[in-house]
């Protein structure tokens, strides 16, 4: 069932702004982001990276920490408005029974992480040290030129369970993918900020990170990160794409950094603001909701995501599965 979203949430999230990883060689990270995905380091220390987009002006937008276990996402982060949301943010989950906690970031104002309904690990800031905005240094665009994050994808067991909790938070529904002409929800691309999508869930074994995804600024920077990838010998970290979306109607390139952890660079996404535009329905058994031109994903980016640090993962209440590019190749 498609869920109403609330017009007057407790408090007020503005958009998908970080994420964390950790990941076991940190030189080796380091240099996959900055050479062949092409972010800005802002800061460098021993056992932490700091990056951002070009675009962006806040300290950082995706953070590595050493680990010497395994490679697991850590927090997938969005900004509230003001200092007093994350209090209210804090006072309503104390009152629904959200596990949350507050903690000190380093480069981040007061800041509350707490566990989703699906066990996502989710942070939340209200604000970050400002530091140089490189839009116009245009000498220092490297790879795809990553301009600033978009959006997060999570696995998940139960997606309605979900889009439900998002949808009293104030996230609205712009598209989404179900079974059989029913509205069961398979997967829900969510926003706060205007445009597709902030936040998505798709069934699966979950809660685990799909990707985390940043815009480039045209088409040919796609392929110029694609380019670069195969230049590094990385090709086949290449786990999707160049493609179109269906869905959103993006252009998309998704890569595997040294870990397997997955980032989307990709152009563009629409507007989505106007409060009486329906969502855009998608029947699970369409494979241009994924792939407009046709041709279906691999199985590897449908089914390899990272997961949640002491989070167990659940098997999907769902039996929808969706058509992969190795069952395509098989009958045609
Ligand atoms: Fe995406």
């Amino acid at each position: 069932m498609l869920p109403k979203t609330q017009l007057n949430p407790p408090f007020n999230i503005t958009r998908a702004s970080h994420v964390s990883l950790t990941v076991t060689d940190l030189g080796a990270s380091r240099d996959f982001y900055r050479d062949v995905i092409g972010l800005v380091v802002t800061e460098e220390t021993a056992d932490t990276v700091y990056f951002r987009g070009l675009e962006e002006s806040v300290h950082h937008s995706l953070t590595l920490y050493k680990t010497d276990g395994a490679p697991l996402a850590d927090q997938v982060g969005f900004r509230v408005q003001t200092d007093d949301d994350i209090d209210r943010a804090a006072a309503y989950f104390a009152s629904i029974g959200i596990e949350h906690r507050r903690v000190d970031k380093p480069y981040q104002g007061p800041t509350l992480q707490f566990v989703d309904p699906v066990g996502t690990h989710i942070e939340l800031t209200s604000s970050m040290d400002v530091v140089e905005r490189k839009m116009q240094n245009y000498n220092e665009f490297k790879a795809g030129a990553p301009q600033r994050i978009d959006h997060f994808q999570i696995v998940t067991h139960d997606v309605q369970k979900a889009t439900d909790f998002y949808h009293t938070l104030g996230y609205r529904l712009s598209e989404y993918t179900a079974k059989d002409n029913t509205d069961e929800l398979w997967g829900t691309w969510m926003e706060v900020k205007g445009n597709t999508h902030d936040l998505v869930f798709t069934n699966g074994r979950g809660p685990r990170l799909h990707h985390f995804a940043y815009t480039v600024p045209d088409a040919s920077a796609l392929i110029h990160a694609a380019d670069v990838a195969g230049a590094y010998g990385l090709g086949h970290e290449i786990d999707r794409g160049p493609g179109r979306h269906g869905i959103s109607n993006a252009l998309f390139l998704y890569v595997r950094d040294p870990d397997q952890h997955r980032i989307e660079l990709f152009n563009t996404h629409y507007q989505f603001i106007d409060l009486e535009t329906p969502p855009i329905r998608w029947d699970v058994s369409n494979p241009k909701r994924a792939q407009l031109w046709g041709m279906p994903a691999s199985a590897r980016w449908f089914f390899e995501a990272s997961e949640f640090a002491d989070q167990p993962v659940e098997e999907p209440l769902l039996a929808a599965t969706p058509d992969t590019l190795e069952q395509y190749l098989q009958l045609h």
